[in-house]
């Protein structure tokens, strides 16, 4: 048996505007984590279980347009296998699936190491992250590249498409706890969404992308100087522009203002928005109870569930 795992993701600073080239701010989530396991299967066929998304089939039996199914035609192709051998594959996650957390994206590179180990041709993990790329295009049609980025590397990332791959190193602890709306985060429609916008537009929405990009620029300063205070107002700015960018909505705006008011120093939406999760910030000195505040206060103000996270 072969077996691969990848953590989740959060945005911090960026999202959107990252598709248009401006850079991003991105940090793994180790706490939940997607995991495929693959082992020959004494059936004919490739065997397919996936409980967390109640799917038990033969790879054959979906449609060729199913995610997974896709994905699965992309890396065997990739790997040059035909015809397909018999197997299991067991996909399991902890990573709540459309929150924002990069669901798609960690069980894609999960899948991509444990399939490629078990037929014999590891991957390394540039070419892990671009075969991830592949395969988040078919869930997101247009996107940026930062979640399959940041879940192969599993390390704090500066991203701009198309340039090398920049990590992050901050010079103090930080903690970020993320609250979840509880309700879909649907990025392929608020990408297409916005692209739409732009199209009409152009102008005026990339001066925003703009402003977007110059606030991860000086996050990134924030973070390498440790100057976490500054980072929370660049967060709480970018959270502003991403409501211009039409991507919030009021069940986000009001647990962002409920980290606020329980002394967190930013607060924002993460990732696709108008659903799934808002993050906000606290230094790695706040007493235990300074995070049990925030995290309480979001609980009141109607998050689903509420994981903190530690950024170093
Ligand atoms: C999704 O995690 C982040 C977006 O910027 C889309 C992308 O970068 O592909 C909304």
């Amino acid at each position: 048996m072969n077996s691969a795992s990848a953590p989740g993701k959060i945005i911090l600073l960026g999202e959107h505007a990252v598709v248009y080239g401006q850079p991003a701010l991105a940090v793994p989530v180790k706490q939940v984590r997607a995991t495929v396991e693959v082992w020959p299967s004494e059936y004919r066929g490739v065997w397919i279980d996936a409980p967390d998304i109640r799917l038990k089939a033969e790879l054959h039996i979906l449609s060729r347009d199913h995610p997974l199914a896709s994905s699965l035609h992309t890396l065997f192709f990739s790997l040059g296998i035909d015809p397909f051998p018999n197997l299991n594959i067991r996909i399991s996650s902890t990573i709540p699936i459309a929150s924002g957390l990069g669901s798609g994206a960690a069980v894609s590179v999960a899948l991509i190491r444990a399939l490629s180990a078990y037929l014999g041709q590891p991957m390394p993990d540039e070419e892990v992250n671009k075969l991830a790329f592949e395969m988040e295009k078919l869930y997101h049609g247009t996107p940026s590249g930062i979640d399959n980025t940041v879940i192969t590397y599993a390390r704090p990332v500066y991203f701009m498409r198309g340039k090398p791959i920049e990590t992050l190193k901050p010079r103090e602890r930080f903690t970020i706890i993320i609250g979840d709306t509880g309700l879909p985060a649907p990025t392929k429609e608020s990408v297409a969404d916005l692209r739409k916008l732009w199209e009409k537009d152009r102008h005026l929405w990339e001066g925003i992308f703009t402003e977007v990009g110059r606030i991860v620029n000086e996050a990134r300063h924030a973070i390498e100087y440790g100057k976490i205070k500054e980072l929370g107002e660049l967060m709480d700015r970018n959270h502003e522009l991403l409501q211009q960018l039409t991507v919030s909505s009021s069940e986000l705006d009001r647990l962002v203002e409920a980290a606020r008011k329980a002394g967190a120093l930013g607060a924002k939406l993460s990732g696709g928005g108008r659903g799934g999760n808002m993050i906000a910030l606290i230094d790695a000195a706040s007493s235990n109870s300074g995070v049990t505040a925030i995290e309480e206060s979001l609980k009141r103000a109607g998050a689903r569930r509420v994981i903190t996270t530690r950024v170093e």
